[in-house]
């Protein structure tokens, strides 16, 4: 089946000219809904690029432009050879996706420019205003004057309007595990995308990346106070980008909105990455899954072989059974495989080889036999050279047992050492993983990954990945506050799913049992930061096509609010965000054939939200299922308290959202 599918015909309505031969039809593009606009300017023959909205300038003129090693910066002198502006309006399938259907409409307005000095290089910029953000890219075509180089600086800048507030993660070029602050902008000197800013007007905006195929990741760093400059992660000897003509560079990405929920209602991110490279995406299906896992954050378990392994071939017959019985799609084993004694040690992992007391061949054929979906793992510790000799091998492997997933890992410093897992050395890597993966029909769950980027829509098989502060923070350092997942959505979310892992029910660890320290934090003072009813909102809250329910099956068995985890479902064709405010709530909405889930979540503050249910079919009665706070819930003093009620509602229904400090509450809406 093929998994694009233009349900539009492709309105292409050239104003322009093709080609870079002749002339000009101007120098900027404007949204269909007229809003927004991106223009470029030649000062001096430099290229300058600003955005407005409405009336408002959100980025004054930046500067944009290369220096290479041993070349000549391209920074300037250029001419305009041509301008074309052409608008491009269709609509996209996707096998999955928080909407499966993307409207994808734009202006885009291509440059082709050249150096006047004795170089006479070319240089094109691509300009694209849809109504949720705006976009660019720079190209370096073939040329005689230019072939091989090494991008030691990418100028690109943002130079935004005012000092707005700013939640921000700081850069780093090995994770993005950090919890969110909310400063100024001039305060935040060097972060992570995306970065995510509210100004004057409620101007709201949000600077990434899409497209990151062979390229560093780039951060933001303020050389100047008020202007972002972009700050490229290096490889090991400083390069920061290994490249020939023509290249087309990722594009930089702004999503505006007047408000917080337009941002994460953006599709902007996947409708600049290119359509399906997968004909037959009928083995990629969305999930929820338990996991061997926990124990191990916890400290009651092991990951290597002992007698507190995780992994026991008997433990795992006793999860399938579990997630059979429950409604579970899946189910990951970490601890599976040889080499968990060594981790961090060059050459640990053998990606092919179980632990002396896990039979894998069995616990595949019982998943089988069960209709549950295993889940590999590959742990690298961040030893690429080691995984690149095994991994065509294992995926081979996990195909002919049927495992058609696979969560790798990233933990440790990477290997050659020097590099660093945000360079384009492991852009490199990590595309690679995804190409061979999709050979052997194998979806991914990527840890410590590059950030995404919107690649899933070239291959869908690229399901999930952390990249966040997650769940596991919780279980061994001083975790995550409530504020945290409703910063995210606005956030790291905005560029695709988050393998965050909900759904803690032994909120205090009270059913733990024996927990032994296994890293440098404190294990002394941990706990879940959030009521019990607001780790089910998460569900609906931190898409995810892969999510998982990440406690203990014996904290899950007999649990009443364990239903709504039962009945949730990860494939989901369509999203409403209903509300929000960044740092503060958020509530959802997500369609999954004729059943809607909403969540809804607050910060450290109770507070009462309504909402109107006009996203339910009209004229239908529905029965809600209600997990909500208890009256006196409070995530600090009286997490475990939740309520569960039934009601009859209809599209025309306006409901009153009452959440607890810390707190949340989600609905299944089925038709009765
Ligand atoms: C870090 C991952 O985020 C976590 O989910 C996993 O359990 C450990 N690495 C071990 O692979
Ligand atoms: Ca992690």
């Amino acid at each position: 089946m093929k998994t694009i599918v233009y349900t539009l015909a492709v309105l292409l309505i050239i104003l322009g000219q093709y080609g870079c031969r002749s002339n000009e039809a101007g120098n900027k593009v404007t949204s269909p809904d007229q809003q927004l606009t991106i223009a470029l300017e030649l000062n001096d023959g430099k290229p300058f690029y600003y955005v407005t909205f409405k009336q408002d300038t959100v980025i004054y003129p930046s500067q944009l432009g290369f220096t290479f090693k041993d070349l000549p910066a391209l920074t300037g002198d250029f001419t305009i050879l041509s301008t074309k502006i052409a608008e491009h309006q269709l609509s996209w399938e996707q096998p999955w996706g928080e909407n499966k259907t993307v409207q994808n409409h734009y202006q885009e307005l291509v440059v082709c420019l050249q150096e006047t000095s004795e170089h006479k290089r070319f240089m094109n910029l691509y300009f694209r205003a849809y109504n949720d953000g705006v976009a660019f890219r720079y190209e370096l075509p073939e040329q005689n004057s230019l072939s091989d180089f090494v991008i030691m600086d990418e100028l690109t800048q943002f130079d935004v309007s005012g000092n707005p507030d700013t939640w921000w993660i700081w850069a780093d070029y090995n994770t993005y595990e950090k919890l969110y602050q909310k400063t100024s902008m001039e305060e935040a000197s060097w972060v992570a995308t995306p970065v995510t800013m509210k100004g004057e007007n409620n101007v709201h905006i949000s600077i990434h990346e899409a497209a990151l195929t062979d390229y560093a990741g780039m951060t933001l760093k303020q050389k100047e106070k008020g202007i972002y400059e972009a700050e490229l992660v290096p490889w090991a000897n400083g390069d920061k980008v290994r490249g020939s003509v023509p290249m087309k560079t990722p594009w930089r990405t702004i999503q505006i909105s007047d408000n917080a929920a337009g941002l994460v209602q953006s599709n902007l991110i996947v409708n600049l990455n290119e359509p399906s490279r997968i004909d037959d995406t009928s083995w990629i299906k969305p999930m929820k899954y338990i996991g061997i896992w926990w124990g191990m954050h916890l400290g009651t378990e092991t990951w290597y072989p002992g007698p507190r392994h995780g992994a026991t071939t008997e433990n795992a017959l006793a999860h399938i059974d579990f997630a059979a019985a429950k409604q579970i799609e899946g189910l990951v084993i970490e601890g599976w495989n040889d080499g968990w004694e060594n981790w961090g040690a060059k050459d640990a992992f053998d990606h092919v080889t179980p632990a002396r007391d896990f039979d894998l061949e069995k616990v595949a054929a019982y998943a089988q036999e069960k209709g549950v979906k295993l889940i590999g793992h590959h742990e690298t510790g961040g030893d690429i050279e080691s995984y690149e000799k095994y991994m065509e091998a294992a995926y081979k492997m996990c195909h002919d047992l049927g495992i058609h997933a696979v969560k790798t890992g990233y933990a440790g410093g990477i290997y050659p050492r020097g590099e660093h897992h945000h360079g384009q050395f492991m852009v490199r890597h990590y595309r690679k993983v995804v190409e061979l993966a999709a050979k052997y029909e194998i979806m991914l769950d990527v840890h410590e990954p590059i950030k995404p980027t919107g690649i899933r829509r070239t291959w869908p098989n690229m399901m999930t990945r952390e990249g966040v502060r997650g769940m596991e923070w919780n279980a061994w350092s001083d975790g995550n506050p409530p504020s945290h997942t409703v910063i995210i959505p606005f956030t790291r979310g905005l560029a695709g799913p988050t393998d965050y892992t909900p759904g803690t029910f032994d909120l205090l660890f009270a059913n733990a049992g024996k927990r032994e320290k296994w890293n440098a934090d404190d294990i002394s003072m941990t706990r879940t930061h959030t009521t019990l009813a607001r780790q089910l909102a998460n569900f609906v809250i931190l898409y995810s096509p892969l999510q998982m329910a990440s406690d203990l099956p014996k904290n899950y068995e007999g649990h009443p609010a364990f239903q709504f985890i039962a009945d949730y479902e990860a494939d989901c064709d369509e999203s409403r965000v209903l509300n929000g405010e960044i740092g503060q709530y958020i509530t959802l909405a997500r369609r999954s054939g004729e059943e809607w889930f909403l969540g809804s979540a607050t910060n450290e503050e109770a507070r009462t939200l309504t909402v109107k249910l006009d996203f339910l079919a009209p004229g239908t009665s529905y029965l809600a299922q209600v997990y909500t706070d208890a009256d006196d819930a409070h995530w600090k003093t009286n997490p475990q308290a939740y309520v569960i009620e039934e009601d009859e509602v209809t599209s025309e229904t306006v409901l009153i959202l009452k959440l607890a400090a810390g707190g949340g509450q989600a609905i299944r809406f089925v038709r009765k």
